[in-house]
């Protein structure tokens, strides 16, 4: 059932937080987008920012540097700053809700107390899954970990690791040894300055602030006690950490949505045309009415999943229904956004546009809408067989 009552009850910290947000992405980020889309580069002022404003270990407990908040108010925070920049945004989520949720959540309190609070202050952090030859079918990576005294040396190379060409700390998932199928995967912490070596920066059509690179390791040697939780159950830490990690997708696209909007929507009632503003047309005022049901229908579906894991429920399906469908809404709303502001929604000058550029990459990583439907698929089967 979903946990319609909390849905639009957000706590005095969760408001407090969406306040220091909107100020942050106003203040700081705004007037920086468009340098930074066009020069495919995060300001490093932002990312100093983020830091200072507490954004970057929202759900991380107080004693240990963070702001000690709820799953949800990291939600709030994604959603806030991809109204402005969905490229900010994704570089904040994948901090929070795949790097440091992996350390709280799995690791001993001896590494908690080694990265934490750097990576609340100082460091940023990298998520590294994929690989030229595994996208999809993540658990078919080939990165290889082998032991050698109180060292794992690995060997391998990882691809389209967002944060990475500025990131310090790497959550690196590799094989000890193939022939054990996904059961051989298992998680490393490592530092650039361990031996990362960063082999290409992709250029992109869309969040071009937000760095997408290719690593390599060429006997990159870490430390026994670096790997997090077992040995051979990295592929549990992955997937269970993306099953998060899909709901701060959600936000990001319901964000992107709604800067979109935002940005469209009032001049359509400053233009006019055959002596009326243009919004107030049915056929444009139909189609931003059916678009506000859309932008509402991804919120519902992302704070839904959001409180269903803060409540400790299962939210496996509803994180990826809420993923999924943002990111329609996201490409549907923000191309139609460019269409209300005709000639100018196509200039690069308004912003509106790149919306439509960012909201590409939704359906793409943290599992593509196909692998959303086939894990909804999955549930309604197992439901009705
Ligand atoms: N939740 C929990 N466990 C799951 C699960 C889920 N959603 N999906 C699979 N599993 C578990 C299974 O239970 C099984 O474990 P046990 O044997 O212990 O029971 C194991 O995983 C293997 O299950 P399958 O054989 O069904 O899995 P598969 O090999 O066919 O595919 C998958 C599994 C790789 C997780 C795939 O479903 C998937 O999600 N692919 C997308 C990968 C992805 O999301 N990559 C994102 C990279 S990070 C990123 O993209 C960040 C960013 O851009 C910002
Ligand atoms: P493929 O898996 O090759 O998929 C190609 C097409 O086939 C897709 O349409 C897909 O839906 C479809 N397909 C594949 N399998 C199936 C199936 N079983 N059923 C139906 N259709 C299927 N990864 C990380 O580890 N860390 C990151 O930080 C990270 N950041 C990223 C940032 C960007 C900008 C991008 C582009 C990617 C990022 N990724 C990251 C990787 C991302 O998670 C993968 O691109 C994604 O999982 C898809 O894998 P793929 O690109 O290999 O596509």
């Amino acid at each position: 059932q979903p946990l319609l009552r909390s849905l639009d009850a957000y706590t005095d910290e969760e408001q407090m937080l969406r306040e220091t947000v909107v100020k942050f992405a106003e203040d700081v980020i705004a007037p920086k987008v468009r340098e930074m889309d066009e020069n495919e580069m995060m300001d490093p002022a932002v990312i100093q920012g983020l830091f200072d404003t507490g954004l970057m270990g929202i759900e991380t407990s107080e004693d240990l540097g963070g702001a000690g908040f709820s799953f949800t108010s990291a939600i709030i925070a994604i959603e806030e700053l991809a109204k402005i920049d969905p490229s900010v945004s994704v570089m904040c989520d994948v901090h929070n809700t795949l790097v440091n949720t992996v350390l709280r959540k799995y690791g001993t309190q001896a590494q908690k107390e080694k990265y934490l609070p750097k990576l609340a202050s100082t460091d940023l952090g990298s998520f590294c899954l994929s690989e030229p030859a595994s996208g999809s079918d993540a658990f078919a990576l080939q990165t290889r970990a082998k032991k050698d005294g109180n060292h794992w040396v690995l060997n391998g190379s990882k691809m389209w690791i967002t944060n990475s060409y500025e990131a310090n700390v790497f959550l690196i998932f590799a094989t000890i040894d193939p022939s054990l199928g996904y059961k051989g995967i298992t998680c490393f912490i490592a530092e650039k300055d361990m031996g990362i070596q960063i082999a290409k920066k992709e250029q992109k059509l869309g969040i071009r602030a937000s760095s997408t690179c290719t690593l390599n390791f060429d006997d990159l040697k870490i430390p026994e006690e670096n790997v997090i939780g077992e040995v051979g159950k990295g592929y549990k830490i992955a997937i269970e950490i993306l099953n998060e990690g899909r709901i701060g997708i959600a936000a990001q696209m319901l964000g992107l949505a709604q800067g979109a909007f935002n940005k469209a929507v009032p001049y359509t009632y400053q233009r006019s045309q055959f002596g009326q503003p243009v919004g107030t047309f049915q056929g444009m005022a139909f189609q931003i009415a059916q678009a506000a049901i859309d932008i509402e229908s991804a919120r519902l579906l992302t704070y839904n999943a959001a409180r269903r894991k803060d409540e400790g429920l299962e939210f496996t399906k509803e994180a990826a229904m809420a993923k999924y469908w943002a990111s329609v809404v996201a490409q549907k709303v923000s191309g139609q956004a460019i269409e209300w502001a005709g000639g100018v929604g196509f200039t690069r000058e308004t912003g509106i546009e790149k919306f439509w550029r960012d909201s590409k990459i939704g359906a793409i990583y943290e599992g593509t809408s196909n692998i959303q439907l086939q894990t909804i698929a999955k549930f309604v089967q197992k439901q009705y067989s």
